[in-house]
């Protein structure tokens, strides 16, 4: 535990990531003093110092990780460069918060696991969807539900038969729409990024394990492309289940991500992280979540005022991403939140909110959907692979 009030960090990458979430939010915290910025590409961190007023900047991270100031790090480089950051740094002692995917292949992530045990720092990968405000409010409801459901009067219910075994498990089917000319080639080369299961579809993994937790996920089954659209069904050990369908072929013009969890005649239904809506119980009042950054506070919240926001933002614009850059307008899909968690986790020594085991798993269940993609079969998910034991 640290007695310090304020961390020094330092941020290792600075492309477009970065500019998006990291250096703002790194530099809007209180508890957090940006010192450093990396980057191999001497231009990025050399705008990117001027931008933000970091003092410090170098093109090599060892450099940074010489600093006895510094406490922390922020990993947002391409994918293949995390192995030797990570174990650079937890041997000068730093903790790490390092995007996602925290590894490519379950072998890096051993060794991952290895260097932070062994260097006795923290880690937190920001597979961060499991920290918005609208997936914990979304899992709290389900949780209230699971333990004293409630149900509607009007529910229909056939009453000349039993409950199969079968009946009433929870799922979670999540539909992703994306557009995929805005893809880099960081995330389909195969060397530095990898394709979208492994550098996307992580963040699904994990909210499927991390909202049904402790049940852990036992098969798996995909198919497409693992490099652009494909599906996923992963199955848990206690019957829950989640569905990914990830379509490249979509528009910015409509959000990105639906999810929707049944449970025992109800529906948990999240929209974009701006609205939750309940059905099947009587207290199911819609909940609306303030985007990370919104333009437009006075056109209203929840999903529909969300589409208003987009279209205001975007209108006049030849270009949506630039325009979206130019006056951000977010859904908090969770980055505060999980930064804000891991200071808090290295101030108080408290458990880091997303760690090295919870990126093993979703890097491991990322490989073996490929894998399953491959061949074009259901694969098991072995209890003594998504519970590594080591030192
Ligand atoms: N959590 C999320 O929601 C989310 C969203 C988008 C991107 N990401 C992740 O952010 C990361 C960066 O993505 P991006 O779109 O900014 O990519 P990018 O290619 O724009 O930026 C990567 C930067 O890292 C630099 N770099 C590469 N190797 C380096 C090294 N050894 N030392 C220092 N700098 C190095 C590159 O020069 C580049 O500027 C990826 O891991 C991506 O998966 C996360």
């Amino acid at each position: 535990m640290t007695s310090k009030k304020v961390l020094t960090a330092a941020q290792i990458g600075c492309g477009k990531f970065a500019w998006n979430q990291d250096l703002v939010n790194l530099t809007a915290h209180p508890g957090v003093k940006l010192k450093w910025v990396c980057d191999v590409n001497q231009e990025n961190a050399r705008r990117a110092a001027e931008h933000f007023s970091v003092p410090c900047c170098t093109t090599d991270f060892l450099e940074a990780l010489g600093d006895p100031e510094v406490d922390f790090i922020k990993i947002a480089t391409t994918h293949e460069v995390h192995l030797p950051i990570i174990e650079a740094a937890a041997k000068a002692g730093k903790h790490i918060f390092c995007e996602k995917p925290m590894a490519m292949v379950d072998e890096e992530a051993y060794r991952i696991i290895h260097a932070v045990r062994r260097g006795g720092i923290k880690l937190c990968v920001d597979l961060n969807r499991r920290m918005s405000p609208a997936m914990q409010a979304l899992r709290r409801k389900w949780l209230g539900h699971a333990a004293n459901p409630q149900h509607n009067p009007w529910r229909y219910v056939e009453t000349v038969r039993e409950l199969l075994p079968e009946e009433n498990l929870p799922h979670m089917m999540i539909r992703i729409q994306d557009e995929s000319s805005s893809y880099g080639l960081g995330h389909l080369d195969p060397l530095s990024g990898g394709g979208e299961i492994i550098g996307e579809s992580v963040h699904w993994l994990d909210l499927a394990c991390w909202f049904f937790a402790p049940q852990l996920p036992c098969e798996i089954t995909a198919w497409g492309s693992s490099r652009l659209s494909h599906g996923i069904h992963l199955r848990f050990d206690r019957g829950a289940s989640m569905t990914l369908d990830f379509s490249c072929s979509g528009t910015f013009d409509f959000p990105k991500e639906l999810y929707e969890v049944t449970d025992n005649a109800a529906l948990f239904r999240s929209l974009h992280f701006v609205e939750n809506d309940y059905y099947g119980m009587p207290e199911n009042a819609p909940e609306f979540f303030a985007p990370q950054h919104d333009p437009f506070p006075e056109k209203g919240q929840g999903f529909a005022a969300f589409q208003a926001k987009y279209l205001a933002n975007v209108a006049g614009s030849t270009n949506a991403k630039l325009q979206e850059n130019a006056t951000p307008l977010m859904p908090d899909k969770g980055h505060i939140a999980m930064l804000d968690g891991f200071v808090r986790a290295i101030q108080e020594d408290l458990p880091s909110p997303c760690d090295e085991l919870a990126g093993f798993r979703s890097t491991y269940l990322a490989q073996r959907a490929i894998e399953s993609l491959e061949l074009k079969r259901t694969l098991s998910i072995p209890l003594e692979k998504i519970t590594p034991c080591i030192l």
